[in-house]
């Protein structure tokens, strides 16, 4: 029995409390609820300090050179042979002029997660999804996907020799998500519906064919992606940012960064909390709406919007969303496509650049500002969860003027004829 890992966490039902061991692949409580891993935090106070956490930094082990393992006793407690990384994480944490002016706040910082190994955030989760798929024997592994979590899982099932099935919503993902999953051989099945739909059938499909479930759904993920958090702290040599924002889709990513502060604050090895924002698309606003309202969440039907990465309805992990925003004192705010637009241009034009989506992380700081929820003084941290490059045809047909209204810095690409004169007319134009 594999027994060096159930030992120093559990898998919790986050609805009812329900406590199951951690040597089984399990995504759900039987009552329908989503897990979290508990980790025997009593057990690793005085184990784990940020000295300890700083010196493998300087390490050449792939387990510590990854931005995710670095922190394996917060992830997942696996000997350090068992762990399958490329290495993801250690992308940078930029400043810019130009989003500082552009959302009013000076001490603004860009965690650009598309320079990740397959440009997201995703990789971060993928390596502990993948790691404990090897762990528990499975063969196969799948994932429904609004893109970037089919590209990491196929990229990281063809590393380590599994079959990747990947359910995505047929024409609604950009470009380069899906050359990547083709790319790195996945069986790509597009559903003729959205997410939500292919969510609903891969689960099913997992069930009847004894397939691992490689979503953010997968507690083990979860545990990958709260190193966002952490290797920001790092970057800010400790020092806890007053907010971090981030887009919210399926509400994987923003529920790991609460979890991974409170577990660090109840280490000790922070103070405070940062505050977490969550930035949703109007057209994919279930989250906004539960905050607002306070109450449980009510799917969107039919949920739309120009980021396909956030165009989800029915979130997995709106429970354990709610629960951090709560915890860490957070909001939940909304943009129109065209604010995620406006944002994208922003970003891009700085130089850092990041997918439709991630803009929605600035956007969303600029008009948290506005309402006077964030304060201009203070330290604030967007991530960035995609690479610009993920989706090509939304950049053209903005900047050609085919998408979004009343967008301002279109950079309109220009025909001239093969000519000396010509071009020196049109650059003194
Ligand atoms: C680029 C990008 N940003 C944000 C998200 C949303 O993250 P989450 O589903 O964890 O809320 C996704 C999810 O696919 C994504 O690909
Ligand atoms: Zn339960």
């Amino acid at each position: 029995m594999k027994r060096d890992v159930n030992r120093r966490y559990e898998l919790v039902c986050v609805r009812c409390k329900a406590v199951y061991p951690g040597d089984e692949p399990r995504n759900r409580c039987d009552c329908g609820g989503t897990l979290d891993v508990v980790h025997d935090l009593e057990m690793l106070k005085g184990r784990i300090d940020k000295r300890v956490l700083d010196e493998r930094m300087g390490s050449l082990m792939p387990w510590d050179v990854s931005g995710v393992w670095r922190f394996r006793e917060l992830v997942a407690p696996l000997s350090c042979d068992k762990i399958f990384t490329r290495p993801e994480g250690n992308t940078g944490l930029y400043i810019s002029g130009r989003l500082s002016l552009f959302t009013g706040i000076d001490n603004l910082r860009l965690k650009q997660e598309g320079e990740n190994p397959t440009g997201s955030f995703k990789d971060r989760g993928m390596t502990v999804g993948i790691t404990m798929a090897r762990f528990f024997g499975m063969k196969t592994v799948a994932c429904a996907s609004t893109g970037n979590t089919a590209a990491s899982m196929a990229a990281y099932a063809a590393m380590a020799g599994m079959r990747a099935v990947v359910f995505v919503p047929a024409g609604k993902i950009a470009l380069g998500k899906l050359a990547q999953a083709l790319a790195y051989g996945a069986r790509t099945i597009q559903i003729e519906a959205d997410f939500d739909s292919a969510m609903h059938l891969v689960e099913q499909v997992c069930r009847k064919r004894n397939i691992y479930l490689l979503n953010s759904l997968n507690p083990f993920r979860i545990e990958g992606q709260k190193a966002i958090g952490f290797e920001i702290l790092q970057q800010m040599r400790w020092n806890v940012p007053d907010w971090i924002v981030v887009p919210g889709g399926n509400l994987g990513n923003n529920s790991a960064l609460s979890k991974g502060f409170m577990e660090l604050k109840e280490l000790g090895l922070i103070d405070k909390l940062p505050k977490i924002a969550v930035v949703q698309a109007e057209g994919a606003n279930p989250l906004y709406t539960a905050f607002r309202e306070k109450r449980d969440l009510v799917p969107v039907q039919n949920p739309d919007t120009v980021a396909t990465a956030i165009r989800i309805g029915n979130p997995v992990s709106w429970r354990k969303s709610l629960r951090g925003i709560e915890a860490t004192g957070g909001v939940v705010e909304q943009l129109t496509d065209d604010e995620i637009l406006q944002a994208k241009i922003e970003v891009d034009a700085s130089g850092i650049g990041a997918e439709p989506a991630s803009c929605a992380s600035v956007g969303g700081a600029r008009k948290l500002v506005k309402k006077g929820t964030i304060r201009p003084g203070s330290n604030v941290v967007c991530v960035l969860t995609g690479n610009l490059l993920k989706d090509p045809d939304t950049v053209i047909a903005v900047h050609k003027g085919s998408l979004g209204k009343n967008i301002q810095g279109r950079n309109q690409p220009v025909k001239v004829e093969p000519r000396l004169d010509a071009v020196l007319q049109e650059l003194d134009n």
